[in-house]
């Protein structure tokens, strides 16, 4: 499949997923309804995003359950809900049928979600889980380390879709480990490579920038990417001269009808 994206940049099979969380983040800073996540997804998928990604947190830090509801009413692309696998999460994406779920680990003290499912130690009630999701048409996806054991198991469960965690990977390269970041994507390589013979559809994704994305979107057996923080990050350079140019011309305008 070839796609075009918003740039008129060729895509492959390669769907990016864009996590909107960290415009949630923002808002919630200071309350109110300002940025709107919403609206970022808009833009997003304006730019190429093939979907957009949410993280409804036990917590409620940053996605609320309101901007579940929104998202789900409005967006013209698939929206891809990462949650923890917990009876509370059930309940809300069996009652938005959002086209994908992707379960995380999730710990009230961690800042991101920092490593893969432990799917081994909860099979029984994640394949509970991932029953009740998909009967209802919802795609289930685990987001799991690219570990072999992990990967057979997910399949055995009936996930459709793995997840591969980049984080380690991204964490190496920042560090400038060569020799670690070479380990990362043999792992990474060959968990794709089982994933996909044991018939998963196989994503990747956490803490990609524009210094790591190439490594991973080269692998062959990847179909999506998702990508947050690093792109919001990005935004607020991209746009800030922008909306600094149209306060000031505001100012001056206001000046010029006193
Ligand atoms: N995929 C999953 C399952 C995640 O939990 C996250 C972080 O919310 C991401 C992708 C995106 O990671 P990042 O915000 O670091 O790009």
């Amino acid at each position: 499949m070839i796609k075009t994206t918003g740039t008129g940049e060729q895509l492959e099979g390669l769907r990016l997923g864009v996590n909107i969380d960290h415009v949630a983040t923002i808002r919630n800073a200071r309350g109110g309804r300002h940025p709107d996540p919403l609206r970022a997804a808009h833009i997003a998928i304006e730019g190429g995003a093939d979907g957009i990604t949410a993280h409804l947190r036990e917590d409620r830090r940053h996605i609320s359950d309101s901007d579940i509801a929104r998202l789900k009413g409005e967006l013209t692309r698939p929206l891809n809900l990462e949650m923890a696998a917990t009876d509370e999460m059930v309940a809300i994406a069996l009652r938005h049928v959002p086209n994908a779920c992707c379960l995380v680990p999730e710990r009230r003290e961690e800042r991101t979600t920092e490593g893969g499912l432990d799917v081994s130690g909860g099979a029984g009630h994640l394949e509970g889980v991932i029953d009740q999701l998909k009967a209802t048409g919802i795609r289930v996806s685990l987001f799991i380390e690219a570990d072999p054991t992990v990967i057979e198991l997910s399949a055995r469960l009936g996930a459709d879709i793995v997840e591969l965690h980049t984080g380690a990977y991204c964490e190496k390269a920042l560090a400038d480990d060569v020799a670690g970041v070479a380990r990362e994507l043999e792992r990474l390589s060959a968990g794709a490579e089982l994933a996909m013979a044991a018939g998963l559809e196989v994503h990747a994704g956490h803490g990609l920038t524009y210094n790591t994305v190439k490594a991973v979107a080269r692998l062959p057996q990847i179909v999506e990417l998702n990508i947050g923080h690093f792109l919001i990050g990005e935004a607020i350079f991209g746009g800030l001269t922008a909306a600094v140019q149209h306060m000031r011309a505001l100012m001056a305008q206001a000046r010029r009808e006193a």
